[in-house]
């Protein structure tokens, strides 16, 4: 990068030297907090009760066994442990576990312990009395009824609809609910795991995984590198394997096996791409996990093992990018950690960075440019509707989650503001410079934590001074810590979305399909391009014109799930009857929240809507995950033990 460069696009946020001289004084407050036993000492995590100053775990063995017919996981927990000196006792986090007894790991003796008081979205603490001696606890329990992290899935909710199935969603803090843990982003150890099956169903975890299943029905796992709670998983049920690479493999239900197979075929690649771009992947494999349609999420970063919906198989590998996504987290999440929930963008915006970056490097600029703008339009929405309804200040980077639920903070702030916040630090600064700054952000703080301000702080030592730039310190502020999208946010430039909206334009005007089919056939649309042309549909449609448009392109018919669900968006405004079946499907058989909510939040709009909404919801209730449900009942205002 040339300076005369840098230097041009700095102009625009040139300020005084001396103010930046002040403010390299005022941030040397670092490293005072080195101690033992943990690392993390100065972050004070509001979401746990863990008190990692005094006792942390390091090392975690499990021996589980999984019972279908109670729906109940009975397991013993043995940790070893590291406690700061003079220090008699070490807190864990847990909610709605049964505790049978907790004893020194070593001599077997009893060692006294008190469950505290329930507090909302946090569970109880179990404090336990350490001898001078004590440097293992072993504590024997079962999960409770509704474990919020567990769902089992009767062998109906399966593609194969043979066997049961139970997955874990532990992200943010419900790895609590299965394993008595110190379940803060902050506290990270190793674990190995024994885990008792029924014969004919493989279990699966973060860790080292079988490949195939054995008649015992017994596996056992190993994870070598320390993680947070947040990222312990488990998944049990009929589930085959299939290699895609050298170190990369799918994993699904033997009806979904090939289309999986299809689809992530570029993973191997992938991970190639993003080593080149950031260092080395560290987990040794990198395998997907496709799950049964009721996961919560599209994604989720489970290290060695991504858990994936099966809503982004679309057949013609359009919605890949969220395997990059979930790859990239690999580093920006699970190497370099957020600390506390309140600093979720430094996980997130990193990841859709650089799953961004991914997505370029493989098929190219104007392909990485459609995500973007999409992105940015997501963001646009929810910022003004945030702010609307009163919720300007989770519009912030920086969150206060104090009291809340850590999932208030998963919207599109934490990944689209923050990505756009570093894409324009990258534009700022030139890309090679960043590239270098990344890289080094992500070797310095592998297995460590990162809160906003150590990230400002590591900006400006290891950006900012290191290339002599000038940056007013209000131009990144402002960013994290003010609300709303700053006015110089960047602008992705998308000339295939230009063509799709002149193509929706000149249908607006002539209703003459062939207009928009040869446009479409001539620019060749993806399904990028397509989700943005129903994205930008007129709310307001008649009966004609949705029924001329489901002709021309079948969209109630379609296998993209992101057309599919933008498309029912205005099947739901339009009261377009032809569509009300596959609605129901839709909601009923799919349990991404991400798309849930949008749609229930559209049907309580009108009269007749909340009366369907609350009927499908019924049918479709027992399908979701907690974390689906949980969203949802609070959208409908639902009540489940009333209704
Ligand atoms: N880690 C998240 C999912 C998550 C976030 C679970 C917060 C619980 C609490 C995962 O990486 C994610 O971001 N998933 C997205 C994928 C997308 C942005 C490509 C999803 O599920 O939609
Ligand atoms: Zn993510």
């Amino acid at each position: 990068m040339h300076n005369s460069k840098k230097n041009m696009n700095l102009s625009k946020i040139y300020i005084p030297l001396t103010a930046i001289i002040l403010l390299f004084f005022s941030c040397n407050d670092q490293k005072k907090n080195l101690n033992m036993p943990s690392e993390n000492l100065s972050v004070n995590d509001i979401h746990s009760f863990a008190q990692p100053t005094q006792a942390v775990i390091t090392h975690l063995d499990w021996q589980a066994a999984i019972d279908f017919d109670h729906k109940k996981i009975e397991a013993t927990a043995t940790y070893r442990i590291k406690a700061a000196e003079n220090v008699n006792k070490i807190i864990l986090d847990s909610k709605g576990i049964n505790i049978f007894s907790i004893k020194d790991g070593e001599s077997g003796a009893n060692l006294n312990y008190d469950i505290g008081q329930k507090k909302e979205h946090l569970g109880k603490p179990i404090t336990i009395e350490l001898e001078p001696k004590t440097h293992s606890i072993s504590i024997k329990y079962s999960t409770g009824e509704n474990a919020e992290a567990l769902q089992w899935l009767a062998k109906e909710q399966t593609a194969e609809k043979k066997h049961p199935f139970l997955f874990t969603q532990s992200q943010a803090i419900l790895a609590r609910s299965w394993i008595p843990i110190q379940d803060s982003p902050g506290i990270r150890f190793t674990y190995n795991a024994e885990v008792q099956v029924p014969s004919g169903l493989l279990a699966l975890m973060s860790a080292q995984n079988p490949q195939k299943k054995n008649e015992s029905g017994l596996y056992s796992f190993e994870m070598k590198q320390k993680i947070p709670a947040y990222l312990m998983a488990l998944a049990v049920g009929d589930l085959e394997f299939q290699s895609l690479g050298d170190r990369t493999g799918v994993y699904a239900e033997s009806s979904v096996l090939n289309k999986a197979t299809y689809e992530f075929a570029d993973t191997e690649v992938m991970i190639q791409v993003a080593e080149n771009l950031y260092g080395p992947y560290q987990w040794d494999r990198y395998d997907l996990l496709v799950l049964p349609p009721s996961f919560p999420f599209g994604g989720m970063e489970n290290p060695r093992l991504t858990f994936a919906t099966p809503t982004i198989l679309a057949g013609d590998r359009s919605l890949t990018s969220l395997v990059a996504h979930e790859l990239a987290h690999s580093w920006s999440g699970n190497l370099v950690t957020n600390a506390t929930w309140n600093d979720f963008w430094l996980n997130e915006g990193f990841t859709v960075y650089f799953e961004q970056r991914i997505m370029e490097e493989l098929y190219g600029r104007p392909y990485s440019e459609m995500l973007a703008s999409l992105s940015l339009e997501d963001l646009k929405i929810e910022v003004e509707e945030m702010i609307e309804s009163g919720k300007g200040d989770d519009t912030k980077l920086k969150l206060d989650l104090t009291n809340r639920n850590p999932d208030d903070g998963v919207t599109s702030v934490a990944y689209d503001k923050g990505y756009n916040f570093l894409r324009l630090l990258e534009e700022t600064v030139g890309r090679d410079t960043f590239d270098i700054f990344i890289k080094k952000y992500f070797s310095d703080n592998a297995f460590k934590v990162m809160d906003t301000e150590r990230f400002v702080h590591y900006l400006k030592e290891n950006l900012i001074a290191q290339n002599n730039l000038i940056i007013d310190p209000v131009f990144y502020e402002a960013w994290i810590y003010q609300p709303g999208l700053p006015e110089n946010h960047p602008t992705p430039k998308s000339d295939k979305f230009k063509n799709v909206e002149s193509a929706l334009d000149n249908w607006m005007k002539n209703e003459n399909k062939e207009i928009l089919i040869s446009q479409f056939r001539s620019d060749n649309w993806s399904s990028h391009e397509w989700q943005h042309f129903v994205r930008k549909l007129p709310t307001k449609l008649n009966d004609a014109q949705m029924s001329k448009l489901d002709a021309a392109f079948g969209f109630t018919s379609s296998g993209n799930s992101e057309i599919l669900a933008s498309w029912l968006e205005h099947v739901i405004s339009n009261q377009y009857k032809y569509g009300y079946d596959k609605l129901e499907n839709f909601l009923v058989n799919t349990g991404r929240r991400k798309f849930l909510t949008p749609l229930y939040k559209k049907l309580i709009e009108t009269e007749e809507g909340k009366k369907m909404a609350l009927d499908i919801y019924k049918k479709a209730r027992p399908n979701y995950h907690y974390v689906s449900s949980n969203s949802i009942d609070a959208v409908l205002n639902y009540s489940p033990v009333q209704n």
